[in-house]
């Protein structure tokens, strides 16, 4: 038995993917995804990449004046549209330096009515570095899904929001389970974890940590628009699941769904 639990500490100890293991990918990879995403790192895309920040801006209710914080910013991509939009005071945080020096190589060629400002921080501590009740919509694109203590970013996004204020997520989750052979789903989403350095979680984790921090969800859906995964699909298939998807399995077969992406609107009602 204590042979089991050792091995199975050592793996999850394999699989504990901290900030600072995030910050190492991102060092080693992002030039890769530069390549292969342009300027938005996110798996789920639309066919124009700026239609998506159309329709998260309205969703949202993005107006001139208003701060907004990009948690996980990646490039900049996502922040330099918004900002080339509307009038706004925007933050993008990254975990990683050469994603902010390329946002700002970025940034310097974009067109912009708001401000936008690029900077290395952990989304889990934003809470000490931004003052109490502060932005007006926070939100997460495909990076939530890295964190290894999703409560620990959520309160922090709870106390530097403004009460009301939105938290727009959108980000990958475990998909149906096959009841009868529920092992497929795990050994893919374990697999998956470990290539993209991430903790697929259920969605149900997260909704709980919102309501234990004081959010209430309007809600959790899949994103409303014409979703286009080619750009990641490639990405997938030129660099990493033929390492480590060798082994025989439902995942193999084309239409084998383990993660789906969705979308969570909440507010800070607390
Ligand atoms: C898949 S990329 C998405 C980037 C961006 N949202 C976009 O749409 O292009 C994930 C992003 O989350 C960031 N990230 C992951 N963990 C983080 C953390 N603890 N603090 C800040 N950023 C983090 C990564 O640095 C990366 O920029």
């Amino acid at each position: 038995m204590r042979i089991i639990s050792l091995k199975q500490e050592l793996m999850d100890k394999k699989m504990h993917n901290t900030p600072e293991k995030v910050e190492q990918y991102y060092a080693e990879w992002t030039d890769r995804y530069l390549e292969s995403f342009g300027t938005y790192f996110q798996a789920l895309q639309t066919t124009n990449q700026e239609d998506l920040m159309w329709y998260i801006a309205d969703l949202v209710h993005l107006g001139n004046g208003m701060r907004v914080l990009d948690a996980g910013c990646g490039v900049g991509g996502p922040a330099l549209s918004l900002a080339s939009r509307f009038d706004i005071d925007i933050q993008g945080i990254t975990i990683s330096q050469n994603q902010v020096d390329y946002a700002n190589q970025n940034k310097a060629k974009a067109n912009l009515k708001g401000q936008v400002q690029f900077q290395k921080m952990d989304f889990h501590t934003i809470d000490q570095h931004y003052p109490e009740n502060h932005f007006d919509v926070i939100y997460f694109l495909e990076s939530l899904v890295h964190s290894d203590n999703p409560e620990r970013a959520i309160q922090s996004v709870r106390k530097v929001l403004k009460p009301q204020g939105v938290l727009y997520l959108k980000d990958l989750f475990k998909g149906p389970r096959n009841p009868v052979d529920p092992q497929y789903v795990d050994y893919a989403i374990n697999a998956t974890n470990e290539q993209f350095c991430l903790h697929v979680r259920d969605m149900g984790e997260i909704l709980d940590v919102l309501t234990k921090y004081g959010f209430r969800i309007s809600f959790c859906r899949t994103p409303e628009v014409d979703q286009n995964f080619d750009l990641g699909n490639a990405f997938t298939a030129k660099y990493l699941f033929q390492l480590k998807m060798d082994q025989e399995g439902p995942w193999m077969d084309e239409g084998f769904i383990f993660l789906h992406w969705m979308e969570i609107l909440a507010h800070k009602h607390y």
